[in-house]
Order: structure tokens, then C-alpha cells, then sequence
């Protein structure tokens, strides 16, 4: 085979489906459309602002770096440190059984764990139905075998506790169950403190190893009560992963700002694990982008900015629980909505009626019906409504443009 043929051996790719909503509402000039489509916090004018602490200390670096030198394949280790105590609070981020690195945003932390858990020869990996699309794909490319569990009952909108816990029982020991610390993409459930202590036990009598991915603290009740699950979970298990990113909570999407966090069973055992994570680091991308991590550590640095950033995050929680309340009152099928968190809600509609919301009422979200809710505000949240429930085939409560809920 002559060289030049090499490249005829790839296919062709399907287009990233959540990406190319993007695009298509980019292109859609009707001025009244509405974008509920890819995961980022907007505010009431729709737009997705840098957040003001990290103005501030994007100026404060700037005036103040001395040097952009290599820091190594851990990254900025004091950014990690830091961001250790928000999320997995003051005594495990003490544990001298947990280490951590800086990763490029939490699909580097995620990757790389994938990697971690391929060197250690995992067995499959557990993830639930629905997930994050980018989850399968992370897991396969690193060689690693990914299974199905039932998680999300659609008719009740919930967690189908029992389904969850009873397809989890053919996981073997060796295996890995991915889990979303909170505010689940794309259901918006929240595991219960005595879901998260029986998946610790299960944990714990099967021999499986947690894989949690923690993505949206601060964005669901509270970066404290986001975090819970996660604590109790580390706190009672031998080993486990926490892939972190500040994109949300810290609004630096595009800086691609992440952390891994990995729990060993003993001290010893976290430094054959730090080794291979920065082997493994230094062949997947060297070192991490350092821009977004310093602004993350100067903020936690300091205290007054850290009281700022904490309070710009509840003023978006309040906003995203706001919505969140409206919603679940404009009709009986949204209801669920005021019981879930964060960004993300599933409604009951299929693909037909994706389609239709886009056609007909220049309203874009991905075929699976997740939507973001903070893509709407008080102006569009009625026309919102009345779309949806023109798709349910009924009619929706009233909402006036500026945000109020009319009696029926
Ligand atoms: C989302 O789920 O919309 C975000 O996490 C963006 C992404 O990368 O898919």
C-alpha cells in the first residue's frame, strides 16, 4: 500500500449534535429565537458575561505575572490545592490519600482518569441513561470498556432508584460507576443523601470504584450542598475519581479549567498513582493552559475576591432556581422542574417535536429535548411555554413579559 492511501482507511464522523445547534441557531435570523440549547449560564439579557471577580483578577495578573515559563505537567499545584477545599471541603483536601493535578477543563480530568483506569486494567465502566454524550466516547477512546445502567425514570421525571441500583448489581468487582456530583446532565436529578450512602455501600461490598464527575457546584443548591454527595461518598469509600471543572461555577468555558482528584485506599498507593497521572498528563497534552487556573487562584487567594466570585455564583443559582419555579407553574408536564437542579431539565417531547420547536418557533435545543433554563428569561419564558404546551397538544398558564405567572 503506497503511503498516500494512509488516510483513505478514516470515515466519515457525525457532526457533534449538541456543537451544531449552536450553529444552526447562530444562522437562524428570526430576532425573537431562543437558545436553550448548549450547557452555558446566561443572564436575564442572554448573555453569558465574564464574571467580576474574574475581571478583577484577570487585571491583577496582569499588571503582576512575572513569567509564563513552564510550571510542569501538574500544572499550577496551589490552584489545586485551593480548589480542593471548595469541593471536597478542608479535611479530605488534607488526606494524604488523595492527590490531585490541574486538567484542561473536566473533560482533561475526565480523560485522563480514563487513562489512569486503563493502566490499572478497570474493569467496565458504569455510566447511566441518559448521560452527557461526550461520556461514552471519553471512556471508549482510552480503550476501556463502557456499560449501561438504567438511572432516569422518564414518566416520573426522577430517579428510578430501583432500576438504578438493581442493573448496578452486575457490576463486578474491578468496576468503575460514573456518577454526576450534582445537577445531572442532562436530567437535572440530584442523588439523595441516602442514595449516595447506599451507592456507598455498594461501593464498598461490590469492590467498585466511583468515578464522579463534578461539574456544576454552586449552580444547584449551594457550592456546599453541591458537594455533599461527593463527600459523604470519598468519605466512606477505599478508592475513588472526582473530575472537576470551574467552567460553569467560574464562567471560563473557553480557558478550559479542570481538576483530577484521586482517592487511594492507602497513603502509599498516592504516589505510584501521582506518577503515572503526570506521565500520562505529559503524553496527552504536556502541561495544562495556565491562564484560567491562575485567575481561579487568585481569586481563592484572596479573600475579598473569593466573597465576590461566591457572590456573582448564588446571584446565578437564585436566577437559574427562579426560572426553575416559573416553569414548573406554567404547566403540569413542567412540574418536575422545581424538584431538579442546575442548568439542565429533559422535557417530554421527542425528536419530531425538537424539530417542530425550531421550525415553527425559532426555539433550539438538541433532539433529545434537554434544555438549559437559564437560556431563558423573564421576556421569553411565556412564548417558551405556550410553544411547549402547543407541542403537548394543550395550552400553557400565562406568563407576562415581564416574567409574572397570571392566574389561570
Ligand atoms: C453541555 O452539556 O451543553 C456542555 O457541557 C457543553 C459540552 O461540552 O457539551
Amino acid at each position: 500500500m503506497s503511503g498516500a492511501s494512509l488516510l483513505t482507511a478514516l470515515e466519515r464522523q457525525p457532526a457533534d449534535a449538541l456543537l451544531a445547534v449552536i450553529g444552526l441557531h447562530r444562522a437562524d435570523p428570526r430576532p425573537d429565537k431562543i437558545d436553550v440549547g448548549v450547557g452555558v449560564y446566561r443572564d436575564a439579557s442572554g448573555a453569558t458575561p465574564v464574571m467580576r471577580a474574574v475581571k478583577r483578577a484577570e487585571a491583577r495578573l496582569l499588571a503582576e505575572q512575572q513569567s509564563k515559563s513552564y510550571l510542569g505537567a501538574e500544572g499550577d499545584q496551589r490552584y489545586t490545592d485551593l480548589l480542593a477545599e471548595i469541593a471536597l471541603g478542608p479535611d479530605l483536601a488534607a488526606s494524604d490519600r488523595i492527590t490531585g493535578v490541574q486538567t484542561p477543563g473536566g473533560t482533561g480530568a475526565l480523560r485522563l482518569g480514563a487513562e489512569l483506569l486503563a493502566r490499572a486494567r478497570a474493569g467496565a465502566v458504569w455510566v447511566g441513561t441518559p448521560t452527557w454524550p461526550n461520556h461514552e466516547p471519553i471512556f471508549r477512546e482510552a480503550g476501556l470498556t463502557v456499560r449501561r445502567h438504567a438511572y432516569f425514570d422518564a414518566s416520573a421525571a426522577g430517579i428510578d432508584e430501583a432500576a438504578f441500583f438493581g442493573s448496578l448489581a452486575a457490576a463486578a468487582p474491578g468496576d468503575v460507576v460514573l456518577l454526576h456530583g450534582c445537577c445531572h446532565n442532562p436530567t437535572g436529578t440530584a442523588l439523595s443523601p441516602a442514595q449516595w450512602r447506599r451507592l456507598a455501600d455498594m461501593a464498598v461490598a461490590r469492590g467498585l470504584t466511583p468515578f464522579v464527575d463534578l461539574a456544576y457546584q454552586g449552580l444547584g443548591q449551594g457550592l456546599d450542598a453541591d458537594a455533599a454527595g461527593v463527600r459523604r461518598l470519598l468519605s466512606a469509600v477505599p478508592e475513588a475519581l472526582v473530575a472537576y471543572s470551574c467552567d460553569k461555577n467560574f464562567a471560563l468555558y473557553r480557558d478550559r479549567v479542570g481538576a483530577l482528584w484521586v482517592q487511594s485506599a492507602m497513603p502509599q498507593t498516592a504516589v505510584p498513582v501521582r506518577e503515572t497521572m503526570l506521565v500520562l498528563a505529559r503524553s496527552l497534552w504536556s502541561m495544562p493552559p495556565d491562564h484560567g487556573a491562575a485567575i481561579v487562584r487568585t481569586i481563592l487567594e484572596d479573600p475579598e475576591l473569593a466573597a465576590e466570585w461566591r457572590a456573582e455564583l448564588e446571584e446565578m443559582c437564585a436566577r437559574i432556581n427562579g426560572l426553575r419555579s416559573l416553569l414548573a407553574a406554567v404547566h403540569p408536564a413542567l412540574a418536575p422542574i422545581a424538584r431538579q437542579q442546575g442548568l439542565f431539565a429533559l422535557l417530554p417531547i421527542d425528536g419530531a417535536a425538537v424539530e417542530e420547536l425550531r421550525a415553527e418557533h425559532a426555539i433550539y435545543m438538541p433532539a433529545s429535548g434537554r434544555i438549559n433554563i437559564a437560556g431563558l428569561n423573564a421576556d421569553n419564558v411565556g412564548r417558551f411555554a405556550a410553544a411547549i404546551a402547543s407541542c403537548l397538544g394543550d395550552t400553557a398558564a400565562a406568563v407576562t413579559p415581564g416574567g409574572t405567572l397570571l392566574p389561570a
